[in-house]
């Protein structure tokens, strides 16, 4: 297998699913497929035990925003663990792509869990705050103005934390995910436009030059980059009875 230069981030790369007129079988297929890819390569228990469970609580409802939600796969594994862990949440996954939203809404439901046809800076218009804001694979698909409107409009929107989390470019990404994913090549989009992330993907060093002052980039698994909001105020707030 040929590994092809990563040295740079490949701006011009296209993922077939942002292609609003791309084979609906194969998107909803590789919406379907996310939740397995995503629990091997995403790392999100982690990430949320590391950095949403101490701010969930048994006796107040946080509210959890996941922008970009795709298929909803990652709302609805975060409404579970909470409620695993006693915790109360409310999570609500948003995406403007109907295609995206559609299969979302059509799965079945979780309890604590609602899906909104919705792009970030339509909640920022509506003045509506959640506790955390996190997404998944949405940095690498965006431009630098949209990077820019996404990181103003998950400060808006959060209260306490966001927790944008995506791929680390790097060559072993590359070989494992080619590998890991052949079976599922000719079904989906996911191979395809997994190998296409990877080359769009920022490093560490790269992600937090684009996101700027007051964003830091954490690595809490293989691969991964997990850009946090530090001008946020401190955790303990959730606790003190005035959110
Ligand atoms: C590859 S999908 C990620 C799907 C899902 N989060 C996952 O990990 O399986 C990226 C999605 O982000 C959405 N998106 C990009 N910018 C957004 C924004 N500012 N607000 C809401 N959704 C956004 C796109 O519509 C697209 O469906």
């Amino acid at each position: 297998m040929r590994v092809p230069d990563l040295t740079t981030r490949d701006r011009t790369a296209v993922e077939l699913m942002d292609d609003p007129d791309c084979d609906l079988l194969a998107l909803e297929r590789t919406y379907a497929q996310f939740r397995a890819v995503n629990a091997v390569v995403a790392g999100w228990q982690l990430t949320y035990r590391r950095y949403v469970r101490p701010l969930l609580h048994a006796d107040r409802t946080a509210t959890i925003l996941d922008v970009g939600c795709g298929g909803g796969d990652l709302a609805r594994a975060l409404a579970r663990w909470a409620q695993r862990d006693g915790r109360r949440a409310q999570v609500t996954g948003i995406d403007p792509d109907p295609r995206a939203h559609a299969w979302a809404a059509r799965q079945p439901p979780v309890p604590g869990v609602s899906f909104r046809c919705a792009h970030s800076s339509d909640l920022v218009a509506e003045g509506r705050p959640f506790d955390v804001v996190v997404s998944n694979h949405v940095l690498h698909h965006l431009d630098q103005h949209e990077l820019d409107t996404l990181l103003h409009d998950s400060r808006a929107l959060a209260r306490v934390r966001v927790a944008h989390s995506d791929i680390a470019r790097g060559a072993w990404a590359y070989r494992l995910f080619s590998v890991g994913t052949r079976p599922l090549a000719s079904e989906s989009f996911i191979r395809e436009d997994g190998l296409t992330s990877i080359r769009r993907s920022y490093t560490p060093a790269e992600l937090a030059a684009a996101a700027g002052p007051g964003w830091r980039v954490a690595q809490p698994w293989p691969a991964r980059n997990l850009l946090l909001d530090d001008g946020l105020p401190d955790d303990s707030l959730l606790d003190d009875g005035t959110r």
